[in-house]
């Protein structure tokens, strides 16, 4: 697709979001600038990204009677997948039968929202260094699988959920029950399948953000930001900074794994390819199809950030991943559970040298909700770092 149309006219080009969040909205907001009529879908009204598309749509995106209908009424010519939890079946299906084009590819939006899915496409199709694992229905199998070569530690998560909810790492028999149990309570589709996976003492993780775009020759063409560095606590990230430096082989071998990933699951547009490194060696852990969240430091550091990266490759258009300055991010987080909260200190925060703060507009804030994020940028990333931080905390949430 290269010509582009007028919005909220018959030529205008219209691309629906299943997903509104922070990530979400950006994405339109990159849409806007080039004139595509958004169409903001979420599960709760005045979503993130709904307040800033030209149409607002609120549906249970994992009810498949609701989605079909919904893509049936609206015939976007591009249907953006945001999250994972949707019914992937009816993207597959209306993708097959020629009534929608989904970025980057409905398969790959299914097998990327269960952790089987992914996890047995890299390691046991592509062959992919991941770290151990195996697929437990029960405690005595969890327990069967660390017994029978996991080992200790090792990490608990449900094959469907994300963030890090139900997460958990074992460090001796006497925490598999509560892993087990945790897990079961935090899965998104309820009790089900998990995942145990050797822990890897890794030295750093990066997200190796990648572009599937159209070159000048109407070929795909795959381009590579700089390496992202993250700290995650409890499965969720908190900071981020680019570039995190790495050896030449860590990187080529981090380029080479992110290319297999992305070329098998196909398609246009962006993708956050999760892997750990320790030394030379990369582990593939997981990949969105999709900007990440560790990718919004991307907004301070790169000319095209991931959400315009994104944007530009799923309508054919060209794409330049170049950096601009280091920077950093660091999330602000709700600290109480409230609906239409304030936020004091912004003023203060945006005194901090190079920052921007983004605040999201979430109507609900919960006490580790992420609401805002700071960024940074400064030629020493360290410093960013540090600044990004120092900018974060001087955002204070509260009740209004
Ligand atoms: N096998 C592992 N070894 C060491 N750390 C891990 C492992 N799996 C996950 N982690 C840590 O937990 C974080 C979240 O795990 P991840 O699989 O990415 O879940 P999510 O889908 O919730 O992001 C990772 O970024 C990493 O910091
Ligand atoms: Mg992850």
């Amino acid at each position: 697709m290269t010509t582009l149309g007028t919005p909220l006219s018959p030529s205008a080009t219209r691309v629906l979001l299943l997903g509104s969040g922070e990530l979400g909205k950006e994405v339109l907001i990159a849409l806007q600038r080039l004139g595509v009529e958004t169409i903001a879908v979420d599960r709760y009204d005045n979503a993130p990204g709904q307040q800033v598309a030209h149409h607002a749509r609120t549906i249970t995106m994992s009810d498949p009677a609701q989605l079909r209908a919904l893509l049936e009424a609206e015939k976007p010519d591009l249907v953006v997948p945001e999250i994972e939890a949707i019914a992937t079946p009816v993207l597959e299906a209306m993708e097959a039968a020629g009534q929608i084009r989904c970025i980057p590819t409905a398969r790959a939006a299914r097998l990327t929202m269960d952790r089987e899915g992914i996890r047995r496409l890299a390691a046991e199709t592509l062959g992919l260094p991941t770290s151990p694992y195996k697929f437990c229905d029960s405690l005595a199998e969890l327990q069967a699988a660390i017994d029978g070569g996991i080992g200790y530690p090792c990490i608990v998560k449900p094959v469907m959920s994300s963030s890090g909810k139900g997460q958990s790492k074992i460090d001796g028999p006497a925490d598999v029950q509560t892993a087990w149990d945790h897990a079961m309570a935090g899965g998104r589709v309820g009790p089900g399948r998990v995942i145990v996976e050797g822990f890897i003492a890794f030295d750093y993780e990066i997200t190796q953000l990648t572009v599937r775009a159209l070159g000048a020759s109407g070929q795909i063409e795959t381009h590579f930001c700089d390496p992202i560095g993250h700290v995650q606590v409890s499965g969720d990230y908190v900071e981020s900074w680019q570039p995190h430096p790495m050896s030449a082989v860590a990187l080529e071998r981090s380029r080479q794994i992110a290319k297999a990933v992305t070329d098998n699951l196909g398609g246009q547009g962006l993708f956050g390819v999760e892997l750990f490194v320790q030394g030379d060696m990369v582990w593939f852990s997981e990949v969105s199809p999709r900007p990440h969240d560790t990718g919004m430091v991307t907004m301070i550091t790169q000319w095209q950030n991931e959400f315009e990266l994104h944007a530009r490759a799923i309508l054919g258009l060209p794409v330049d991943t170049t950096l601009k300055s280091p920077g950093a991010s660091a999330v602000v987080y709700g600290g109480v559970d409230a609906t239409g909260i304030a936020f004091d200190g912004v003023a203060d925060a945006l005194r901090v040298p190079n920052s921007e703060i983004r605040l999201f507009g979430k109507p609900e804030s919960f006490v580790k909700r992420r609401m805002g994020v700071a960024l940074v940028h400064d030629a020493d990333v360290e410093v960013a770092r540090t600044q990004a931080k120092l900018a974060a905390s001087r955002v204070k949430p509260r009740r209004a």
